[in-house]
């Protein structure tokens, strides 16, 4: 299969382009504007692979995609190219509408003209598959479900509002024009790559260098934590055994509240990097006469933890009932949170460089817009 990739240098996209690369035949045709969250080092070998040709396409440009389109004739197409960060929905909404509606609207308009002059072959076996998130849904209190594929939607924020348009419209244009899609709405992914104004490689990099670790709230809220490469595995398993038209869960098996993760990986960067600090202790001994001793003192990460005012309108509880994916295509997440997370932190104290790369002056600029007016409310 020839598979265009949209956001294929992002956190996700890239994952599944090394995985296409990497553990299938197929080709990629990334597709993808470089937005400050886009990095093709993210795609490591795969970049220069034969299988991979690499677009620098705005998906809020039809034209553009028409093109791409045309050179590149794909089989299938893996939709992942969105604004994705809710901080910065509240922060500025516009561009989410503009890409993650306006956006997906233009693809699966190029998708479908392309898809309405294909054989009658081509045309049954070609798939349109749009990544969505568990966000659509809202959020959940303590005791209720996991959220399932019937849920009805019910989104919070800019983000996740304009990312359940974007599902409505890809269910429009399967049963509108009958175009073959399949939609996935994972939950919160993890791992290697992921751009730093996200909650686990933020707190990972200001821990190391002894910045506060910025909770939001009491840090109650839960999230299902999925590792990024199980996802990726997911997302091909669905592109090449789901039922067109369908929708699936992907989720993590694995609700954490945020203090659970912050804490995680402070005890984590205890063990890899501790941190200690020499004191200078004055004694008298029993002659009365003053004794200097120095002693070396350990510095617990966690001592960092800083609770900040919360996100307005921030959802309580998100978890996956995976049922659907795991009874129907077998899949089932296989990197547990502690393996993950410590293969993470370990990614991030490697790749000091890729970090240096993505903390631009726009990252600068963000960091100083969403947390610098918060200030700390209390730390532990
Ligand atoms: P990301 O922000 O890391 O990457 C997004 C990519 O899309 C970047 O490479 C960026 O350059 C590209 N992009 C943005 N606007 C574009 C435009 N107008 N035209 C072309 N390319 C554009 O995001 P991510 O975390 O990798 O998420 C990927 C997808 O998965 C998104 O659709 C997101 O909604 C969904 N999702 C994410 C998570 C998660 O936990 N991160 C969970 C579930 C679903
Ligand atoms: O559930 C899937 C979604 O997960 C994806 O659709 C989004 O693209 C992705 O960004 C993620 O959204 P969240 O808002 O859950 O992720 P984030 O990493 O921003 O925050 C995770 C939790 O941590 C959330 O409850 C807010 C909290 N948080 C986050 C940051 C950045 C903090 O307490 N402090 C922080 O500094």
């Amino acid at each position: 299969m020839k598979i265009l990739v949209t956001g294929g240098a992002g956190f996700i996209g890239s994952a599944l382009v090394r995985h296409i690369i990497e553990k299938t035949s197929h080709q990629a045709v990334n597709v993808d504007a470089l937005t400050y969250a886009g990095n093709p080092e993210s795609l490591g070998q795969a970049r220069d692979h034969p299988r991979h040709v690499f677009e620098q396409v705005d998906i809020r440009d039809r034209q553009a995609l028409d093109r791409v389109f045309r050179e590149h004739r794909p089989d299938a197409v893996m939709h992942l190219a969105a604004e994705s960060h809710v901080d910065r929905s509240i922060a500025g909404p516009s561009v989410f509408v503009q890409t993650n509606v306006t956006g997906t609207q233009n693809l699966l308009e190029a998708a479908r003209v392309y898809w309405s002059e294909l054989d009658a072959h081509a045309r049954r076996a070609f798939r349109f598959h749009h990544v969505s998130t568990d966000e659509v849904f809202g959020d959940l209190g303590p005791e209720d479900p996991a959220f399932t594929e019937k849920t009805p939607y019910a989104p919070s924020s800019p983000y996740a509002a304009s990312k359940a348009a974007s599902d409505h419209l890809v269910r429009a244009w399967h049963r509108t024009y009958g175009l073959p899609i399949l939609i996935t709405n994972c939950s919160n992914n993890y791992g290697p790559y992921q751009f730093p104004e996200k909650l686990i490689p933020l707190m990972i990099l200001n821990a190391l260098e002894g910045k506060p670790l910025p909770v939001y709230g009491r840090g109650e809220n839960v999230r299902d934590w999925l590792y990024v490469e199980d996802h990726a595995r997911a997302l091909r398993l669905v592109l090449e055994k789901g039922l067109p038209g369908r929708t699936y869960n992907i989720g993590g098996r694995c609700e954490k509240t945020n203090m659970e993760v912050v804490t995680a990986i402070c005890d984590i960067l205890d063990e890899l990097r501790p941190v200690t600090s020499d004191e200078s202790q004055v004694t008298k001994d029993g002659d009365g006469l003053q004794v200097t001793s120095d002693t070396s003192r350990v510095t617990r990460h966690s001592s960092l933890i800083s609770f900040v005012p919360d996100r307005p309108g921030h959802d309580r509880r998100y978890a996956i009932d995976d049922a659907r994916i795991s009874r129907e295509l077998g899949w089932r997440p296989q990197e547990s949170f502690d393996s993950g997370l410590r293969k993470t932190i370990k990614w991030y104290l490697d790749n000091t460089e890729w970090v240096d790369r993505v903390r631009t002056g726009e990252y600068r600029e963000w960091i100083e817009t969403n947390y610098g007016q918060r200030g700390a409310v209390s730390t532990l």
